[in-house]
């Protein structure tokens, strides 16, 4: 039986993974990479570091220099979250936490982001969540399923009684090495491993989601 449900945060309960690329496009057009919106399909759910080695690719860089990037791209991307506010959330993401919550199903945010809390703390939905895994949490990025391990163990929880919501290739892969069942937010050619895909959230309830992952509602 599912007891939690862990949210991935940029693209699934916000849309801040349109802030990340819009980051990462004015760094690649600063340094005068190729990038574009297509290219950062590929970046969802990725991390900082490994984001910036699949752009830059075989350029070289020193050290330094890619410090220097990644800094400058969260620069960038913490400007862009500075005006965030509850409306920022995505349509169906606040009613489906608070019926998830009425239901007595544990909720986590499952991130790669080091600027989750800030995000979430933005948003207003940091009491509406019980535990926060995020981008200091976990050594191995998505798609190893580090991350969401260590959100089920935060709740409390068995991977098997736990449901990943992701709108990234990666974060799908993530789930299901875990041993999760997946709900992917999008296109199938980028979610479209996962057990259950939808456009988003909209109109999205608890029951929907049961009924759709196990045929009935369970
Ligand atoms: C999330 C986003 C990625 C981002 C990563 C790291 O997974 O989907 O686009 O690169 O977090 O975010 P950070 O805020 O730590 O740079
Ligand atoms: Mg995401």
């Amino acid at each position: 039986k599912i007891q939690g449900v862990i949210f991935d945060l940029d693209g699934v309960l916000t849309d801040t993974a349109e802030f990340h690329y819009r980051a990462w496009q004015r760094l690649a057009d600063e340094e005068g990479i190729p990038f574009d919106r297509q290219a950062n399909e590929a970046l969802r759910g990725i991390s900082r570091r490994e984001s910036l080695m699949r752009i830059v690719g075989d350029r070289n860089y020193t050290e330094a220099q890619l410090e220097e990037m990644m800094e400058r791209k969260n620069r960038y991307y913490v400007e862009s979250i500075q005006d965030i506010t509850p409306n920022n959330l995505l349509p169906g993401a606040r009613e489906l936490l608070d019926e998830l919550r009425a239901a007595g199903i544990k909720i986590a945010i499952g991130s790669a982001s080091k600027n989750a809390r800030m995000v979430i703390e933005h948003l207003g939905i940091a009491d509406k969540v019980d535990a926060i895994a995020d981008g200091y949490s976990v050594q191995l990025s998505k798609p190893a399923p580090d991350l969401f391990l260590h959100a089920a163990e935060l709740l409390g929880l068995e991977p098997s009684q736990c449901v990943v919501v992701e709108d990234a290739e990666s974060g799908i892969e993530a789930g299901l090495a875990a041993g999760m069942l997946t709900v992917g937010l999008g296109p199938a050619e980028r979610v479209g491993k996962a057990h259950v895909v939808l456009p988003s959230l909209e109109g999205v309830t608890w029951e929907d989601l049961q009924s759709q992952l196990f045929g009935t509602a369970a």
